[in-house]
């Protein structure tokens, strides 16, 4: 481990706030959805070759890599920013606020950027300090289905990568204060949708003389409602939630088709493999009582977030170093949202920090809120922090 502090950052800080500032208001003025980031990634890309830097060619689409190439030889660490925006109608009154109709940076994800773009102007300026590669890369589509991450990765972003590093802004911590936790940060979801199907509609005086779906899809809910807790581990955190039901029109009609979906949450990957079999099982079990047939349906999984203990702890005294000693807020529980780093971190070992962005009442809407806005004094000091992270974590691993 390394005990020494953080050398100061040699860019004056107030011209790359300057800097990192202006670069967020443009990106979030101008949002794009997933893998439609073709102006972002631009603005992106223009900015760091203005700085000296060379990004790499497309990779997935409207995402790129750059690679800061220390003095000493050793592994790559990669450090992850997403690109897309949400279709949120933005209702903040700012001057940057968004100039594109009902989409927004309601996620940060114009921040993220503006954090790896520093991260890359301030690994350049310590290329001594560098002991292997500072590979920054930026990923289109976080939000949407297919996500941007597996795409990365087959694109070959990882390549050569020995650990991977990544931040979400987090409006319930203050600006300076960094939440770490070791182990689970975010759920694995499963979105699924089951079907029950009876080939026949019949009559609400004789049930008996058909399937009756509506029943049936009810005794399934019921029983997927159950299965966390008594069929899982209690101490492992998973949540069925139905959101959707449909089926049926008239009053006395029992409708050959009901369906219904939601999403299955767990924080880690075998108790999310584990549900997903057993809620095929149990509505199947079900239709085939009752006479219907029932369809389980998923779309597609993505799994949790699990931080690597010792990068959290290299996270830890970089923290401590370059914002103090107060600035850690460990973590006590994982989030139940999703988040598709995970998808990098089930390659190669990491982290991902929540950085606070709060300051006041403007500062403080959650993510995803119309009038969600952070104060943009954590951009630069997110940006040395990361640095850091990355340089320590390079010279762990040359060691
Ligand atoms: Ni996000």
């Amino acid at each position: 481990m390394i005990d020494a502090p953080a050398p100061p950052a040699r860019t004056p800080q107030t011209a790359l706030a300057r800097d990192l500032v202006a670069l967020r208001r443009t990106l979030h003025a101008h949002p794009e959805l997933g893998f439609n980031e073709h102006r972002t990634s631009a603005t992106v890309r223009a900015w760091l070759e203005e700085r000296g830097l060379t990004p790499g060619p497309a990779l997935a689409g409207t995402g790129f890599a750059v690679d800061i190439v220390g003095a000493h030889p050793g592994p790559v660490v990669a450090y992850r920013a997403d690109m897309d925006a949400l279709p949120i109608e933005e209702a903040t009154d700012c001057t940057y606020r968004s100039q594109v109709p009902g989409l927004m940076h309601a996620c940060g994800h114009d921040a993220h950027m503006t954090i790896a773009c520093g991260v890359a102007v301030l690994a350049n300026e310590r290329r001594e300090d560098i002991h292997g590669t500072v590979r920054v890369f930026f990923q289109p589509s976080e939000e949407s289905v297919p996500s941007g991450a597996p795409v990365m990765i087959e694109d070959g972003v990882l390549e050569g990568v020995a650990s991977a590093f990544a931040i979400h802004v987090d409006p319930s911590l203050a600006v300076g204060r960094v939440g770490l936790r070791a182990g689970s940060l975010t759920a694995a979801s499963s979105p699924f949708v089951v079907t029950v199907e009876s080939g026949k509609s019949g009559h609400s005086a004789r049930p008996h003389e058909t399937a009756d779906t509506i029943w049936i899809a009810q005794q399934i809910m019921s029983e997927l409602y159950q299965l966390a807790g008594r069929v899982t581990d209690a101490r492992r955190p998973a949540v069925i939630t139905i959101c959707r039901m449909r089926g049926g029109d008239a009053l006395n009609v029992i409708p050959n088709t009901v369906e219904f979906g939601g999403t299955l949450r767990c924080v880690d990957d075998e108790t999310l493999t584990f549900l997903r079999e057993k809620i095929r099982r149990v509505a199947g079990a079900l239709g085939a009582v009752y006479n219907a047939n029932v369809d389980v349906d998923y779309h597609h999984v993505l799994p949790a977030v699990v931080n690597d203990a010792d990068a959290i702890g290299n996270a830890r005294g970089a923290a401590q170093d370059v914002l103090g000693p107060e600035a850690v807020v460990d973590l006590p529980l994982p989030s139940m949202g999703g988040e598709d780093f995970a998808f990098v971190l089930r390659e190669v070992p990491g982290a991902m920090l929540r950085i606070g962005t709060a300051s006041g009442e403007r500062t403080r809407y959650p993510l995803h809120h119309s009038r969600f806005d952070l104060d943009e004094s954590a951009l630069p000091l997110a940006a040395r922090l990361m640095t850091e992270v990355c340089i320590r974590d390079l010279a762990t691993r040359a060691a």
